[in-house]
């Protein structure tokens, strides 16, 4: 038979055989109708002990190893918060200089909490979600929750305010729509991280209802509602233990109480010990300061505590293959949770509808803390208004640290309000004075240049002169996430608006023209010239939409309706630290690390400043519309409540103004008769409710007795004594429309 006919019977044979393929049986591991934990028994079985330690640690600065040799990929971390980091080189923080990875900038998630909006946050997690899965990321490192103890907290911007029944109801939406992506949020930074100064060599001393009460409930709630399948370590020590393996964090209350079964990441250099490393809870080392691929070292990433050293470990019998599986169960469980989600998940980047919803989250936070009737802004046909201020014009996506990122674009306040008012009045803008001319972080770049050789009495002179002609003048100042100004790395070192601005604004109100004055931060500053303007805005660093969103809110387009998510002091000296022990720590003759006391207990935020009735300038929750609310005939259910029975409490909102808007109506609860000191009042629940004008809505809210109860640590749990409460209806911590008795028997 010749070639070509040999050739040709056994290609037939071959056709033939595979023409009738039995149907071919995966590996439970790979089988995406298999329950999860049969898919991660299945692979822990197969992995030999050196893929198990390989997939502890990290492989390169966002991503740590999967098993190349089973087809279970490797799994890619990425910042932040506010949108999906540009992506960095194989082992540097430098961007790589791709041209596919500019992102939408959502609002920081200060920004967010200032909606008291489940739905947005919620909107807010699907979106920065999609990005995330279309950028081929597993693991979002975000959202943050730490607390706000002190105004000065350098990432108080991105955080979600001073309660933690705020940030706990608006961390579970958000997280549930990231993960709703195949994604998994990894909620930030655990715990009792409530500083940038020292945070690598602080620890915090908290005793534990202040710890329960104040710096768990949002982490809890991301965890047991929000389903969280990932927790970030912080830097600092809790109870003299680094927290990226704080055995009594991550293994007693975290999976242990609260039942974690997802995977604990390290923050990026957080882990600091071969063995801790290996007992206290860790699952994935993240960022350890080696020495890069560079030098001497051939693979630093076998330098990690979870690598070389702690297969040793394994070897020499000091560690068991026990606890090693634990750590590598839950990884997988990551895994198979995203990239090999049985559910296809393919994202979206940069969509209209993103951006949309950027905006649209933005205004909804901003917050009309003052309004004498000259917002929304009318300017006569012709007229002139000047805009004041550097942060009318430098754009602030870039910048403030890890959550710094590149974004497809940025609208500036100046463009925005220039594109409104086009061909009606003219907008000019006068820079005011010189803050951060830094225009670039990582190697992202804003293109825009900030140089300026005016003396600073030369641009005041020249914004005072501008508005001499001028028919209203907005002023856009504020902190900009440069050093010390709201940024990752450092705290603020007062609440005093910096470069100058009070003078500006003081010189500004002399002019006797109509002057708006919008403060755009991410934490608390003071206002002592709020007497002398005619408006205060509250914005915030507000993403790619930022301009538009606060010229939406100028011009009425979108009628404010954010909340202060935390209080607004007259000064930082009428804040519940005093002393250098509570902030920023202390460190006695021979330590090691610096000792911060957290002295004063539950006592932070408005539960300090109300429960000492201290004058503040603007209070927890404040905020106000362009229409007018009233609530009325509140009730509540019961006026004596049976122990272990829950409690409703009704109320009636109106919008009684000409414009349709929404109203945050707020629940708090005073336990007046208490065997411990308690605040003098607690937030306990919140409705944002958008009605037309004449339009009324009827709120139920219902109180539990967790609700009602302290925790109380020597029996370690939660306890409600008897006694008389009191629900307390409202539309800030300080506007209470009704005080509702009752008793719990
Ligand atoms: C940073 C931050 C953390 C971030 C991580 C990776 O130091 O503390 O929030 O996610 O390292 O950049």
């Amino acid at each position: 038979m010749n070639k070509n006919l040999t050739c040709l019977a056994v290609a037939i044979l071959c056709a033939v055989a595979c023409k009738t393929p039995e149907k071919t049986v995966l590996p439970v591991y790979l089988d995406p109708e298999k329950p999860l934990e049969e898919r991660v028994e299945d692979a822990l079985s197969r992995m030999t002990l050196e893929e198990k330690v390989a997939v502890t640690h990290a492989q390169s600065k966002f991503s740590s190893a999967g098993v190349p040799r089973l087809g279970l990929p490797e799994l890619w971390h990425t910042d932040g918060p506010h949108g999906v980091r540009p992506e960095v080189l194989w082992d540097e923080w430098d961007q790589a200089g791709w041209t596919n990875d500019s992102c939408t900038a959502f609002p920081s998630l200060v920004n967010l909490a200032a909606t008291w909006d489940r739905d947005l946050s919620r909107l807010y997690g699907d979106c920065i979600g999609e990005e995330a899965r279309y950028r081929e990321k597993d693991i979002l490192l975000g959202p943050g929750v730490n607390m706000g103890r002190t105004p000065l907290n350098g990432r108080t911007f991105e955080y979600m305010g001073e309660d933690p029944y705020l940030a706990g109801a608006l961390v579970v939406p958000y997280v549930q729509g990231v993960q709703s992506n195949g994604v998994a949020a990894c909620v930030k930074h655990f715990a009792v991280n409530n500083q940038e100064t020292r945070r690598t060599a602080t620890n915090s001393v908290v005793d534990d209802r202040t710890l329960y009460e104040i710096y768990l409930p949002a982490f809890k709630a991301a965890v047991q509602e929000g389903g969280a399948w990932a927790v970030m370590g912080s830097y600092n020590l809790y109870n003299g233990h680094f927290n990226c393996h704080n055995d009594r964090l991550l293994n007693g209350i975290l999976k242990g109480e609260w039942g974690f079964d997802g995977v604990v990441v390290s923050d990026w250099g957080g882990c600091r010990d071969d063995d801790e490393a290996v007992t206290g809870g860790l699952d994935i080392e993240m960022g350890t300061w080696t020495n890069g691929l560079s030098g001497s070292a051939s693979d630093s990433y076998g330098n990690y505590h979870l690598a070389n050293p702690y297969l040793e470990r394994l070897r020499d019998g000091r560690a068991t293959e026990e606890v090693l599986n634990d750590k590598v169960r839950r990884v997988l469980r990551t895994i198979f949770r995203t990239g090999m989600s049985p559910e296809p998940h393919y994202g979206r980047f940069t969509s209209p509808e993103h951006f949309a919803a950027s905006r649209r989250i933005a205004a909804d936070g901003i917050v009309l803390l003052k309004n004498d009737g000259v917002l929304p802004l009318q300017v006569p046909e012709g007229g002139k208004l000047l805009v004041v201020g550097e942060n009318a014009y430098k754009m602030m996506v870039v910048g403030g640290g890890s959550s710094n990122l590149k974004t497809k674009y940025e609208v500036i306040p100046l463009e925005a309000l220039r594109e409104a008012f086009a061909g009606k009045a003219e907008v000019v803008w006068e820079r005011g004075y010189v803050g951060d001319v830094t225009t670039d972080y990582n190697k992202v770049v804003t293109g825009q240049d900030l140089s300026e050789n005016r003396s600073a009495e030369r641009l005041v002179a020249d914004a005072v002169q501008a508005a001499e002609d001028a028919d209203c003048i907005v002023f856009i100042g504020g902190l900009n996430k440069s050093d010390r100004q709201d940024n990752e790395g450092t705290d603020r070192e007062d609440i005093v608006l910096p470069y100058g601005q009070d003078g500006l604004i003081e010189a500004l109100a002399a002019t006797g023209k109509k002057l708006v004055v919008v403060n755009i931060s991410g934490s608390p500053c003071a206002m002592p010239w709020a007497e002398e303007v005619n408006a205060i805005v509250q914005g915030w660093y507000g993403g790619s939409e930022s301009g538009h969103a606060l010229a939406d809110v100028l011009t009425g387009a979108v009628n404010p309706s954010g909340k202060l998510p935390f209080t607004m002091p007259l000064a930082l000296s009428d804040g519940p630290l005093k002393t250098e022990r509570q902030y920023p720590g202390i460190r006695e003759e021979g330590e090691t690390w610096w000792q911060e006391y957290y002295d004063e207990g539950v006592f932070i935020g408005y539960r300090w400043y109300d429960t000492r009735n201290i004058p503040v300038q603007y209070p927890f929750g404040y905020g106000l519309s362009y229409t007018t609310f009233e609530l009325s005939n509140a009730r509540v259910a019961k006026t004596s409540l049976a122990p272990g029975a829950s409690q409703t409490v009704t109320v009636t909102v109106k919008n009684t103004g000409s414009a349709a808007g929404a109203e945050v109506v707020q629940l708090y609860v005073a336990d007046t008769e208490a065997s411990v000191p308690r605040p003098s009042k607690e937030l306990k629940g919140f409705e944002k409710v958008y009605l037309q004008p004449g339009e009324s809505r009827r709120i139920t809210f219902t109180l539990t007795p967790q609700d009602l109860s302290f925790f109380d640590a020597g029996s370690h749990r939660w306890v409600a004594e008897p006694g008389e409460f009191h629900a307390l209806v409202g539309t800030s911590s300080a506007d209470i429309a009704a005080d509702l008795p009752f008793t719990l028997k």
